[in-house]
């Protein structure tokens, strides 16, 4: 995978027909004029880790809500599995693409933790046994079964974020697009849920939309990041070419993740070569080592 750089004159979408969504030049402006996104090209491919890093108000949740048809372009398409989205189909979109909320408490709403995760199987016409034991599998799958009989207005936020996942799950869905799934998580949650994104893509052969400003998860998880800036995306690439481009991450107001900083710290203070670019803690510490025995000079 080559770095690819966009300009906001770009028209057309790259576009294989293999895509499980495309969303093709789409711009969306709110009732108040204000543009959420704009001439905004992405794809989410089979069995992937897609990251869309940029800062705040950026574009990236008006994105994500247009991958199932909450919001719809004002201009520009969006389709999944080829079939454009419209009215008509809106519901089976549904079935095949989930989105966990930024916020938790958007999606929880149901007397119960098992009601709540009941209720999407339900909506999409399973029978009230069928969608129990989707519920009962998805909050299994998560390590959440002990929360069954909750009530969700009680849970930690943590707590309500494994919930909301499961709900999506519970619907076998095809895409899951999950928006800051670890802001306001303690580290050992966000580690779980961190796992959970590992699980769905390698277990479950769903594919992933992360929405984050948390680049050091990105460079973790991600197969593909795609840099979004004023509400459309300048640049996408593999994590080791979009975190190692300081002028990118300074056009697009991010900050190197973590592991990339001190390898360069490191990298500089010891004269060695700059082409180890890891992107995660193992591939550093290995880098280090060989760094230690002379061979990276
Ligand atoms: N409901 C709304 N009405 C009007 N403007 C909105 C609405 N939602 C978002 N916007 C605007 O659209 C732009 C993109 O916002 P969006 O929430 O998609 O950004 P974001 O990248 O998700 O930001 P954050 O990282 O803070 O979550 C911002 O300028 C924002 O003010
Ligand atoms: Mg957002």
């Amino acid at each position: 995978m080559t770095l690819q750089r966009f300009s906001g004159q770009q028209l057309v979408c790259e576009h294989t027909g293999r895509e499980l969504i495309h969303v093709d030049c789409a711009s969306h402006v709110y009732p108040d004029g204000s543009v959420g996104i704009h001439n905004m090209c992405f794809r989410v491919l089979e069995h992937e880790i897609v990251g869309l890093v940029g800062p705040n108000g950026s574009g990236k949740s008006t994105l994500i809500e247009h991958l199932n048809g909450l919001l719809e372009p004002s201009k520009g398409s969006v389709s999944v599995m080829g079939r454009s989205i419209d009215g008509s189909i809106k519901k089976l979109i549904w079935k095949d693409v989930g989105i966990v909320f930024q916020r938790s408490d958007d999606q929880l709403f149901a007397p119960t933790v098992l009601d709540d995760v009941m209720f999407g199987p339900l909506n999409m016409g399973m029978s009230p046994d069928e969608a129990r034991s989707a519920a009962v599998e998805a909050l299994g799958a998560i390590g959440a079964q002990d929360l069954e009989q909750k009530l969700p207005n009680y849970l930690s936020g943590g707590q309500k974020r494994l919930v909301c996942i499961a709900g999506i799950l519970a619907m076998r869905p095809k895409v899951i697009a999950m928006d800051e799934p670890t802001s306001d998580l303690d580290p050992l949650h966000a580690e779980a849920v961190e796992r959970i994104i590992r699980d769905l893509k390698e277990r479950h052969g769903i594919s992933v939309v992360i929405a984050t400003h948390d680049l050091d998860m990105a460079a973790k998880l991600c197969d593909r990041v795609c840099v979004v800036k004023a509400g459309s995306i300048i640049a996408e690439g593999s994590p080791q070419d979009v975190f190692y481009d300081d002028l990118l991450l300074q056009e697009a107001g991010l900050k190197k993740p973590k592991v990339a900083e001190i390898y360069e710290a490191v990298r500089v203070q010891f004269g060695a070569r700059a082409d180890a670019r890891p992107i995660t803690v193992e591939e550093l510490a290995q880098w280090s080592g060989r760094l230690a025995k002379g061979s990276e000079k």
